[in-house]
């Protein structure tokens, strides 16, 4: 039997905020240092000390924020160490992450030129776990005072006389873990004393973000909300899809085993379970939705590949990764009334990366398509969708066959994207739009397809493009609808402009 999708063009349920595309980069492995940076005296090609090649391909995202320090490294990070002349810099031991050397070349103004080159809001994430109050307050007085203050004058002297834009503050990382194994009544009091001090100086207006819970720790959203609520912008949350077991055996990002795609992905969609009640609870103490839900770090976790260091996070990226990110974009545009921001973890050669990089070699994973196929979602408005699509059966269990979202731009376009599951079926699918006054025609519709034919295809360094979209035409179109043939494991978008 045929399946359909029906979009109703007129259905509007909100802007899906841009910040949900946001990203995440910590002084963790290979992100920061070789993946960002690799300092001005490099042979490899770099814009004062950032890389060509991984710039241009991350300018290609629309990236609209950056999440930096960490992650754990922030509730360690002294940001006064990473100011001023690099060669006197600190150096201190990256003790969360591989015990290495940081040498604090990369800091506040290194991060803030690298957003201004991407074209996206800094968000930063303070030190709740191991610095003080006046650290926190004096870090957003040098970044944003414009005027003569102590913090301004050492700013300027290093180089830096205009204040930055900062909007984004977090007050503290996973305070229930590495952030300090605070209980959340303990550290609803902490942030409510904290974040006082977190100012707004001149026109700069912070948004400010609460270390939200891990996981299912509905108790610790309960607790902040009820303590300060009136006090945060934003509270955050924290959900990693890991097939296996998080502390013995998480699995292999390049499995290709059936068993492994499907708990993946029933994984991912756990997403949607912890963003409804998450939200519920948040409902009670802020039924306007001013504060937002802000899941700053999620995306897949697996074993490190083999023969890397262990507390560098290294993990291929394959197609079964583009479908996770897939997903769970469908699932955060679902839910755009609470959840105003989501930042992959991380960027670059941590867990779910957009690219990897080897010396001076670097390639676009999976996962980057999917970002690049579905930045037309960006502040676009959501479209009430209803997809008739059938099951994808594994053993006892099943998922939905497909998952569907569809949004409309401010040019009236109107992008549908495609997660299809099933590993086995091609699909045919009818997508009818309704609430259009107008047929279409077949050069009104654009689209691209990311598919594979094994479950782990991925990029190598020898074979970088193994993974990659192609551009898509439906089978047919006529009236209000078109005929789909989606292959299996596959994520498509198609693009109507009526
Ligand atoms: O993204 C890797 C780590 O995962 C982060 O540092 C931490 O916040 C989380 O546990």
């Amino acid at each position: 039997m045929k399946q359909s999708i029906k979009v109703y063009t007129d259905l509007e349920h909100g802007k899906i905020s841009k910040h949900i595309y946001g990203h995440f980069s910590e002084h963790l492995g290979r992100c920061i240092y070789e993946g960002l940076w690799v300092g001005e005296d490099s042979p490899i090609p770099n814009t004062e000390g950032i890389r060509n090649d991984v710039l241009g391909a991350l300018q290609e995202l629309n990236i609209p924020v950056l999440r930096w320090p960490g992650g754990c490294f922030a509730d360690e990070y002294h940001w006064k160490d990473g100011v001023g002349p690099r060669e006197n810099r600190k150096r201190m031991v990256n003790t969360h992450w591989g015990g290495v050397v940081e040498n604090n070349h990369f800091g506040t103004h290194e991060f803030m030129r690298l957003c201004e080159l991407l074209g996206a809001e800094p968000y930063i994430c303070g030190n709740v776990g191991s610095g003080t109050v006046q650290e926190m307050q004096e870090w957003v007085e040098y970044m944003t005072f414009d005027g003569e203050s102590p913090m301004a004058n050492w700013r300027t002297e290093n180089g830096r006389e205009e204040p930055w834009a900062l909007k984004y503050f977090g007050v503290g990382n996973e305070n229930w873990g590495c952030g300090g194994h605070m209980r959340p009544e303990y550290y609803a009091d902490l942030y409510r004393r904290y974040q006082t001090y977190v100012r707004n100086y001149g026109d700069n207006k912070i948004y400010k973000i609460a270390g939200g819970a891990n996981v299912d720790d509905y108790r610790w959203t309960e607790v902040l909300m009820r303590e300060a609520a009136h006090l945060m912008d934003g509270l955050s949350l924290h959900y990693y899809t890991v097939p296996g077991d998080f502390w013995e055996n998480k699995g292999s990002a390049l499995d290709d085993r059936e068993s492994e795609w499907f708990k993946t992905l029933k994984k991912s969609f756990r997403m949607d379970e912890l963003l409804t009640k998450h939200s519920t609870i948040m409902d009670r103490y802020d039924p306007e939705k001013r504060v937002g839900l802000i899941v700053d770090e999620w995306g897949t976790w697996f074993d490190v590949e083999p023969g890397t260091n262990p507390g560098f996070l290294y993990q291929q990226n394959t197609i079964r990764d583009a479908l996770v990110a897939g997903v769970h974009f469908h699932i955060f545009h679902e839910h755009n009334d609470r959840v105003h921001m989501a930042n992959i973890a991380q960027m670059v050669n941590v867990l779910q990366a957009m690219v990897l990089t080897e010396g001076e070699q670097m390639l676009l994973t999976p996962t980057y398509h999917v970002f690049n196929m579905y930045k037309v979602h960006q502040d676009a408005t959501r479209l009430e969708v209803n997809a008739d699509v059938g099951t994808y059966k594994f053993g006892d269990d099943e998922l939905p066959a497909v998952t569907v979202s569809a949004s409309k731009d401010n040019e009236g376009a109107i992008h549908v994207s495609v997660c299809h599951l099933d590993p086995h079926r091609d699909t045919d699918l009818t997508l009818k739009l309704n609430g259009l006054n107008k047929s279409l025609s077949a050069s009104s519709v654009s689209g691209e397809l990311l598919t594979a034919n094994e479950l782990n295809a991925h990029n190598t360094f020898e074979r970088p493009n193994e993974v990659e979209p192609v551009p898509y035409e439906p089978a047919s179109v006529s009236g209000h609808e078109m005929e789909l043939k989606v292959p299996a494991s596959s994520v498509l978008r198609v693009t109507i402009r009526p």
